[in-house]
């Protein structure tokens, strides 16, 4: 039985102070959710989140890590950062990554292979542009970013990889996919994932989708078979959505 994982991504938001704020009306709203949740709240907020988080049914993620250990690496953060700080759950490859900071197959895939290393969760974002779906790209782009991003990882590392499926024309948007193109979708990306490893692999690999979640439209999505959760931008960084979404 695959767990349900609801995660708020809450971007480039919210300072040390706005964090404390939101945390703490956040925790006792969604303290008997039935799902895990996950906060990636930004850098500067991790050491505050974590400490407000203890004691409470919420784990810290992060939403990016550099892939090497340490060194001359003006403006990144190493796993050690991380691990000293609670996160359990890191991003990888987000699309806004992908397209702004030049995040490629390739780093994606050594970010997995650190996240693996140092014992957090990574959260392998993947999907395709309006462009790409429209010229029936698709599941070419997808097959890629998934086969890239697993190459050289044991079939053991692998089972402990999240998959969300976002596709970039939903994020920010208000369009998000139908829950039935969410879910064969992400039917195909278990397929992919098979043709990588096995079926029970990838029948047991945690998959999410992304991309303009609301309080209104999770339940059908997560009454999917497909579908175990949410990667949730924007209604994450409001209380009374994120927390709908939480206790959907
Ligand atoms: P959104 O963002 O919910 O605001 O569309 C999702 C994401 O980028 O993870």
């Amino acid at each position: 039985m695959r767990k349900n994982v609801i995660m708020g991504n809450w971007k480039m938001h919210f300072t040390v102070e706005e964090t404390d704020k939101f945390l703490n009306k956040l925790i006792p709203k969604v303290k008997d959710a039935k799902t895990e949740v996950v906060v990636c709240v930004p850098f500067t907020s991790l050491a505050l989140a974590s400490n407000t988080l203890s004691g409470s049914n919420i784990k810290l993620g992060a939403q990016n890590v550099h892939f090497e250990e340490q060194g001359a690496f003006t403006g990144e953060i190493s796993p050690n950062m991380l691990k000293s700080v609670g996160v359990s759950h890191v991003l990888i490859g987000h699309s806004e990554r992908r397209i702004y900071f030049g995040e490629s197959d390739e780093t994606v895939n050594k970010k997995i292979h650190t996240c693996l290393k140092h014992g957090f969760v990574p959260v392998l974002c993947v999907g395709e542009s309006l462009k790409e779906k429209e010229d029936g790209d698709m599941e070419n782009i997808l097959t890629n970013q998934i086969k890239n991003a697993f190459l050289n990882i044991s079939s053991e590392d692998a089972s402990k990889v999240v998959i969300a499926y976002e596709p970039i024309w939903a994020i920010g948007t208000g369009k998000t996919a139908t829950s039935i193109d969410a879910d064969n979708t992400i039917s195909f990306i278990r397929k992919v994932v098979s043709s990588i490893y096995n079926k029970e692999i990838s029948e047991n690999m945690i998959m999410l989708y992304g991309g303009s979640v609301k309080p209104n439209t999770i339940k059908e999505q997560m009454s999917m078979e497909n579908i175990d959760g949410a990667l949730v931008g924007g209604a994450s960084i409001v209380v009374e959505d994120f927390e709908r979404i939480v206790n959907f």
